[in-house]
């Protein structure tokens, strides 16, 4: 049984269907990609699974549990996790502290409590830094971090509400491509072990490509094709949204944060 189930979504802003109708699922152990022009409606659609935005139509459907009309909060109670598009962590607090905090809050324990006991939960903050290669940088100040290790921290302070589903909106943005790769195979790898899923957009199609078990194409709001990824490349209708920029879905425009 799929673990997220989208029956036809949609969502309009003024009179722009940014997402018109779209169905797809997601199984348990997935690394499923949306992919699809600027403005094609995938943050949008992100936004909507995660509660930030009311879909107008449709189901949104997380083992069974309707989430639309849900809080945001009460929706990553449910076990739906993200990372943003722009690296989100408390600059002035140590690597491990970002990610205790993150345990203290999926706990519901108050902050407060957490100042009077600094090394509560550090042991298994250390161990999801660990799980993404940042336990040698426990004690160092996010401040000081490389852009790709910051993203390393943000997928642990993810995986500390242990998500069934974990949304990812360009998680690569501003990233060389050896630290692409280098996040996506780690991602991939917590799929694997924690039998997660995952939901992400991508303009790399290099990225999509090496790690997508399967891929979803939106343009324009509504879905024009599924799949995996070699039967996508060469679906006409993909070819025809992306005509001119070759086979590469590279974004032109300097990335900015959408949500
Ligand atoms: N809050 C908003 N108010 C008005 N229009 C919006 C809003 N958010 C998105 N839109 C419009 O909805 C459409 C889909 O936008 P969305 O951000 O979902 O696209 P996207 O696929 O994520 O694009 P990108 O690849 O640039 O991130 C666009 O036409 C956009 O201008
Ligand atoms: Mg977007």
């Amino acid at each position: 049984m799929s673990l997220l189930k989208v029956t036809n979504l949609g969502k309009s802003f003024g009179g722009v269907k940014a997402v018109d109708g779209i169905s797809f699922e997601l199984a348990k152990g997935e690394l499923l990609a949306l992919i699809g022009p600027n403005g094609a409606g995938k943050s949008t659609t992100f936004n909507m699974v995660n509660g930030q935005l009311k879909a107008d139509q449709g189901s949104i459907t997380l083992d069974g549990t309707e989430l639309i009309g849900l809080k945001p909060r009460e929706i990553w109670r449910l076990g739906v996790g993200r990372t943003f598009q722009i690296a989100e962590t408390f600059a002035s607090l140590t690597v491990v502290e970002n990610v205790q905090m993150a345990l203290l809050s999926h706990d519901h324990k108050l902050f407060s409590m957490w100042r009077r006991a600094s090394d509560h939960k550090r042991d298994e903050a250390l161990a999801l830094l660990d799980q993404v290669g940042m336990k040698s940088q426990a004690d160092r100040p996010c401040s000081v971090l490389a852009y790709g290790d910051v993203k390393r921290v943000e997928l642990a302070i993810a995986m500390a509400n242990d998500p069934k589903l974990l949304l990812m909106d360009e998680p690569t943005a501003g990233m060389a491509p050896k630290e692409r790769n280098s996040l996506m195979a780690l991602t991939k790898q917590l799929v694997i072990d924690r039998g997660m899923a995952v939901l992400f957009t991508e303009h790399s199609m290099d990225v999509v490509f090496a790690y997508a078990d399967r891929m979803i194409v939106l343009a324009r709001g509504r879905l024009i094709a599924g799949g995996k990824p070699l039967e996508i490349r060469d679906h006409p209708k993909v070819q025809e949204v992306y005509f001119g920029t070759g086979k590469t879905f590279e974004k032109k425009k300097q990335t900015e944060p959408t949500a």
